[in-house]
Order: structure tokens, then sequence, then C-alpha cells
């Protein structure tokens, strides 16, 4: 079974006339992939992300997370699947600025009643493993975008979730800071098996996945596979990318 199924996703926003945002997307995505969704903007990317994310609700069709249908839990059940099933990675980190690094890992564990000493533990535990054990007691202002990337990373991580979710991660970060967080989302994938679908314009980024999924005007439109390797498979995204058309400046980045 995989563990996330979509089945023809449809996702109207109504108003004085009726936007139809995603025509039907099916989409299977097995444990342990990490897979990038690209398309030109105002493709529906977001959008997508949103429905898995629980924070948007389908207008018609399902999506599935190893076995359940969030959509159709009450608000409680809802807010306690998003906690523990979902982790989240947005382009503008959504810290909480004034305080540390520490204390936004921990934020997420305060509503399982454990003991502080014990959450705090799991928190450095992670931090460790994730490399960022230095800005431990840094308020997030004093970080580099990067670095706040990273603690939202951990953030993201701290209840071992069953599926990663970032809209554009590396959005506002400069192509150094890019390759460090995508180097990282790739080592969690691979080392923590941690199922990762993110949606990112940048095709250097998407080269670290194993799969891209592009869409089109709420559709599917085609999807490539990494291959032996990554260089040919970051032409091979520039390739598809050119044909789909879109907006290019906002799909190739020329300085990586
Ligand atoms: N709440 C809403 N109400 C009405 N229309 C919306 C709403 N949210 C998104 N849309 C429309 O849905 C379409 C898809 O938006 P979405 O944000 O999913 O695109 P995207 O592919 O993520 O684009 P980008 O690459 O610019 O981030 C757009 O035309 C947008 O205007
Ligand atoms: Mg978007």
């Amino acid at each position: 079974m995989a563990l996330l199924e979509i089945k023809h996703l449809v996702k109207n926003y109504d108003g004085e006339v009726t936007v139809e945002v995603l025509r039907g997307i099916d989409l299977k995505i097995q444990k342990g992939e990490f897979v990038a969704i690209m398309g030109p903007s105002g493709s529906g990317k977001t959008t997508l992300l949103n429905c898995v994310a629980t924070l948007d609700q389908p207008t018609s069709g399902s999506i599935v997370l190893e076995g359940e249908n969030p959509h159709q839990y009450n608000k409680n059940r809802l807010a306690d699947f998003r906690r523990t099933k979902l982790g989240f990675v947005f382009q503008n980190y959504n810290l909480l600025a004034p305080l540390t690094v520490i204390e936004n890992i921990v934020l997420p564990l305060t509503l399982d009643r454990q003991k502080p000493a014990v959450m705090i533990k799991e928190a450095e535990r992670l931090m460790g493993e994730l490399g960022i054990t230095h800005l431990r007691d840094k308020r997030i202002y004093q970080l580099s975008g990067g670095e706040a990337q990273r603690v939202s990373i951990c953030r993201a991580l701290i209840h071992d979730p069953s599926l990663i979710l970032a809209d554009e991660p590396t959005g506002n970060l400069d192509s150094k800071s890019a390759n460090s967080v995508m180097e990282l989302l790739t080592s969690m994938n691979k080392e923590r098996q941690v199922t990762t679908l993110m949606v990112t314009h940048d095709a250097f980024s998407a080269s670290f996945c194993n799969r891209v999924i592009f869409i089109k005007d709420g559709r599917f439109y085609n999807e490539i596979y990494l291959g032996a390797n990554r260089d040919e498979f970051y032409q091979k995204i520039l390739t598809v990318l050119s044909h789909l058309g879109g907006r290019s400046h906002e799909l190739l980045q020329a300085d990586y």
C-alpha cells in the first residue's frame, strides 16, 4: 500500500465565478520517497500541498495517508492528525522570532504533556543529529535564513512524522544556503526514511529528489525519476520545464 494515495483530487474556489484549481489529480507516494512538485505559477502546487496538509478541504476526491482519510475527521482529531503525522516546512520558516531555537523545537512536544526535561533531551538529541547543536540558545532573529530553515526542519521532525510537507523551502535562500538545506532534507530522507513532498520552482533543489512530478493547469503533466546521475536528472528537469511553459524566469534560476 502506498503511504499517500490521492485519488481524483478536485479543488474549486467558489466566488462570483468558480475557479477550478485542481482538476483531477491522481498520485501515489511510497514510503521513503522524496518527491518534488513543479509547475508554472498558479498551476495549483500550493493548493495541492495544502489539501494534503489538511489546511484546505478538497472539493471532491480523496487523500489517504497510511490508510487514514483525515478530511473526514472532526476538528480535534484533525488537529491531532496534523500534529503527529505531518511535519511542515515553509518558505518563511514559521518560527517564533522572540524564542530561542531549543524553545521553538520543543514547542510541538508541549502538547504531549511530557516532562520538560524529557522534551529538552529529545530536542537536543535531534539537534545533534541535524548538526545544529551550536544554535541551541540563539534567538530566531539572530539566525541566517539557511540556519532558520534547518531549525524549522528539526521542528518538523520532532514528532517523527509520516510525511514532511515543504512549500518552497529554499525559496528565500541564496544558492549556498539552499544547497545545505537540500542536503539536510536529503540526508533525513535517506537516514530516517522520512517521506518528503516538496513544492519548488527551483530545478536545482528538485534535482535532490528521487522523483519530480510536473503539474500544469491543475492536472498531472509529466513525471521523471532520478536515474544514475543527479546532473543528468537536473538537465532532464530543465528540459521538461522548458516544454511546460509558464513564466520561465520563475522556473529556471540561472545562478546555479
Ligand atoms: N483562497 C483562494 N481563493 C481563490 N482562488 C485561489 C485561492 N487560493 C489559490 N487560488 C487560485 O488558485 C490558483 C492556484 O494557486 P496556487 O497557490 O496553488 O498556485 P501555485 O502553483 O502554488 O503558484 P506559485 O508558484 O505562484 O506559488 C491560482 O490561480 C490562485 O489564484
Ligand atoms: Mg505556491
